[in-house]
């Protein structure tokens, strides 16, 4: 069975470029191995990640991930049954803050500052779906 779970959490103190790298590493080698597909986005202090793929490979990841101390306070945002993978090329895609990302990660945001624990379910769906749309910016 087909499942997307998207959360959030917030980055620890003192995570660098290094620390990034090596997460976008594992998870495009490990998720690679299981069939997992997704993209995470990083701005304002927060992670907002969506994964997608075989249910059991998804709560596999995401229990790892879960260990992990370069984050905190996850929280699951969404978490359903899918039809069909919106992300199948991408084992993990990066969307960060850069200046031509700010505008995107603005226009769902209902505060001055991109805050993806206090966005609705049909927004964050909008959002991954306009993420999917503009891959040229991703950096
Ligand atoms: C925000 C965040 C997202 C992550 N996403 C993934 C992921 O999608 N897949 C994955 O395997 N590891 C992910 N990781 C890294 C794992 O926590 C862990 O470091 C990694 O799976 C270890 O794998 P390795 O021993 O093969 O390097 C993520 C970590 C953080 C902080």
């Amino acid at each position: 069975m087909l499942i997307q779970l998207t959360y959030a959490s917030r980055t620890s103190p003192n995570i660098g470029p290094a620390d990034i790298k090596d997460i976008l590493q594992s998870s495009q080698r490990n998720n690679g191995i299981l069939g997992v597909t997704g993209a995470l986005c990083l701005a304002n202090g927060i992670f907002l990640q969506q994964l997608e793929g075989d249910r059991q490979a998804v709560n596999q990841v995401y229990h790892r991930l879960l260990r992990d101390s370069r984050h905190t306070d996850p929280a699951i945002l969404d978490f359903g049954e899918i039809s069909c993978r919106r992300f199948g090329a991408w084992n993990m895609g990066l969307i960060s803050a850069v200046p031509d990302n700010r505008q995107l990660f603005l226009k769902y945001s209902n505060t001055a500052h991109f805050d993806p624990y206090l966005m609705s379910v049909p927004t964050l769906r909008a959002f991954f779906d306009e993420v999917i749309q503009s891959v040229r910016w991703l950096s």
